[in-house]
C-alpha cells in the first residue's frame, strides 16, 4: 500500500507566532498540488492553540512535543491531555531522546504516556533511537527493539502510531545516519511491527529524524520503509523546510 509522505517539524524550545504567521500559509501553498503529502508542526505549549486556529482548513496538523502522564491535580507546571484536548490538539509527540536524556524519561513513562493519550483519541508520534555509542557497539536493533516491546505488546494502540527513528547522534549534529543506516533500520521496526499486525505495518508511517535538510531529505524520502522525516533545526528556516517538503510528490 502505498503510504503518504509525512513532513513533521519540531520547534523544540523554539519559534514564535511571527515564524508560524509567515510559514504556516507558505507550507499551506506548498501542500495544494501535493496529494500525497502530509504535514505537521509541533510547537511550544503556549503557541498552540493560537496555530491550530491559524492551520485550520489548511490540512496542517499541530501537535504538543509533550504532555503530563497524570490527567488533573497538584503537578505545578505541567499539562494534562484533557487540556489539549480542549483547545482541539489531538497529536502527541512522545518519547523523544531530549526527554529521555534531558528529563530522564524512562521507556515505561512514555509508555503510560501513550497508553492515556491513544485511550483518549490522540495520534502519537513515538520517538526511538540508539546513541552513538550503542551503534558503535552494534546494539542498534536490540536498543529500538527494547524502546518498542512495550508499544508491540499492545497490538490496540497501534493505529494511532507513527513512529520515529531517530538516532541520537544524528539529532542536531549536522550527521545524518545514510539512507542505507536509515533504511536498514526502518525496515527492522516495519518487520517488528508486522509481527503483531501486517495489516498495521502496511500503513504504519516511520519517520526519520536526526538533521534532515532540503538536501538530504530526497535521498531519506525515496527509501521504501522512509515516509517521511522528522525536522528539527531545519524546520525553523522557512526555506529550508519548504525545500524538505519539495522532495516530497
Ligand atoms: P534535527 O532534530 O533535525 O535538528 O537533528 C530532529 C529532532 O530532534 O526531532
Amino acid at each position: 500500500m502505498a503510504r503518504k509522505t509525512l513532513v513533521a517539524g519540531n520547534w523544540k524550545l523554539n519559534g514564535d507566532l511571527t515564524l508560524a504567521a509567515k510559514m504556516l500559509p507558505q507550507i499551506t501553498q506548498s501542500l495544494e498540488n501535493k496529494q500525497n503529502t502530509l504535514c505537521a508542526i509541533f510547537p511550544s505549549f503556549v503557541h498552540l492553540d493560537a496555530m491550530n486556529a491559524m492551520a485550520e482548513g489548511s490540512g496542517i496538523s499541530i501537535g504538543a512535543q509533550n504532555v503530563s502522564e497524570h490527567q488533573s491535580g497538584a503537578f505545578t507546571g505541567e499539562v494534562s491531555l484533557a487540556m489539549l484536548s480542549s483547545i482541539g490538539i489531538k497529536h502527541l509527540l512522545l518519547g523523544h531522546s531530549e526527554r529521555r536524556t534531558l528529563f530522564s524519561e524512562s521507556d515505561e513513562l512514555i509508555f503510560n504516556k501513550t497508553c492515556l493519550a491513544v485511550e483518549q483519541d490522540f495520534n502519537v508520534t513515538f520517538c526511538v533511537g540508539e546513541t552513538l555509542d550503542e551503534r558503535q557497539q552494534q546494539q542498534t536493533t536490540e536498543v529500538v527493539a527494547k524502546q518498542l516491546q512495550q508499544l508491540l505488546s499492545k497490538p490496540e494502540l497501534l493505529a494511532n502510531i507513527t513512529i520515529a527513528y531517530e538516532p541520537v547522534w544524528a539529532i542536531g549534529t549536522g550527521q545524518t545516519a545514510t539512507p542505507e543506516q536509515a533504511q536498514q533500520v526502518h525496515h527492522f521496526i516495519r518487520a517488528e511491527v508486522a509481527k503483531v499486525s501486517e495489516t498495521i505495518a502496511d500503513t504504519m508511517h516511520i519517520l526519520y529524524g536526526g538533521s534532515v535538510n532540503a538536501k538530504n531529505a530526497q535521498a531519506l524520502f525515496t527509501q521504501p520503509d522512509i515516509d517521511g522525516g522528522l525536522v528539527g533545526g531545519a524546520s525553523l528556516n522557512i526555506e529550508e523546510f519548504l525545500g524538505v517538503l519539495a522532495c516530497t510528490n
